[in-house]
């Protein structure tokens, strides 16, 4: 233990940090100890976590001085923000400004920071293909992060950008999944054309990022952009077809149409899904199931994870 490098993990309790801090203690040779920051060290996940051999610290990351104290001595430290919690591109790149500040005072040897890109480098306010959100965005939920990228650089971190994709959890926890339609049949719902979308198991973020680490200082300074697979909506729908048992159709709404499902945040997804379409050479490029895989041998494929988590699935009306 004494000679293990501990990594300290934000968001622990989470998708991506879950995953990771499962990575980390899943492979006790691997010379890793884990650190899992939560809020609260008293919750059924934090126990949970501290139960599977994680030390579980508190710290939140609004508060700059508690991410010193929880990174202090950590070797490294995966930074990821929240923006799902409250909706604010703001907080996001001060949440982002925070964690780069405590790694850079706690002198943290290796960072990760799980972001997506700036897309307003793509699509410049002044573009109206798609509408301005929050008075200076396109996404977002993606744009702070990319523009955070520049705080831990700028701040010399030995950071790896960790560059990741949509989730097919979303089919479970974000109502995205395949619903019954008036005719009785199953329809997956998505604003992305004919053009694919790289997506990966949550919990397969975890798992890279801890690939990245192992690697350490050789992917420094570097990008990496991660995927399970990059599959078109007809693909996705004939892959729940075939898990399900049942015909499930591919339904493909225009970006405008999804923008004003009125649903929280519905104009970002659909800003999001247009981005992805109207950019889908560079986007997919950017992201390579082959690396993801040399990082996470394990790297689940669409089927895989369908296999695991189709009961899971609501599909309602
Ligand atoms: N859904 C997708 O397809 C997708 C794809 C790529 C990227 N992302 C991005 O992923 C990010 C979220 O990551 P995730 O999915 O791993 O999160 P998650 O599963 O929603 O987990 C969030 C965890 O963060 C912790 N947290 C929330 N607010 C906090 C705060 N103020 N200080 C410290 N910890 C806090 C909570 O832990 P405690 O309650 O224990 O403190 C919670 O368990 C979002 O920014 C999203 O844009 C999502």
């Amino acid at each position: 233990m004494a000679n293990k490098k501990t990594i300290a993990v934000v968001g622990a309790t989470g998708a991506q940090g879950g995953g990771l801090v499962r990575a980390i203690l899943g492979d006790p040779q691997g010379g890793f100890a884990v650190r899992a920051v939560t809020r609260d060290a008293n919750s059924d996940k934090a126990k949970k976590l501290a139960q599977l051999g994680a030390e579980v610290v508190a710290a939140d990351v609004d508060d700059v001085a508690s991410l010193e104290r929880a990174f202090n001595g950590a070797h490294g430290a995966f930074c990821v923000t929240f923006f799902w919690e409250h909706f604010s591109p703001e907080k996001e790149l001060a949440e982002a400004t925070n964690m780069a500040q405590a790694a850079k005072r706690a002198a943290i040897q290796h960072v990760i920071w799980s972001t997506l890109e700036d897309t307003r480098r793509w699509v410049p306010l002044s573009d109206d293909r798609m509408p301005t959100l929050k008075g200076k965005y396109k996404v977002p939920h993606f744009d702070a992060k990319g523009e955070a990228d520049k705080v831990f650089t700028d701040l010399r971190l030995p950071v790896t950008i960790l560059l990741t994709s949509f989730y097919w959890d979303n089919f479970i926890h974000f109502g995205m999944g395949p619903k019954k339609g008036p005719d009785g049949k199953l329809a997956l719902t998505l604003p992305m054309e004919d053009k694919k979308l790289p997506a990966i198991a949550a919990e397969d973020i975890g798992r890279c990022a801890y690939g990245i680490f192992k690697r350490g200082h050789e992917l420094i300074g570097k990008t990496i952009g991660i995927s399970g697979e990059h599959l078109t909506g007809a693909q996705m729908a004939a892959a729940f077809s075939k898990a399900l048992g049942e015909e499930v159709v591919y339904n493909a709404v225009p970006h405008a149409v999804y923008r004003s499902f009125g649903f929280p945040g519905a104009d970002d997804l659909g800003n999001m899904f247009q981005f992805k379409c109207d950019f889908n050479e560079y986007f997919c490029g950017a992201r390579n199931p082959e690396t993801a895989r040399a990082l996470n041998p394990s790297l689940k494929s669409f089927a895989d994870w369908l296999a695991e988590n189709k009961s899971r699935i609501p599909l309602g009306e």
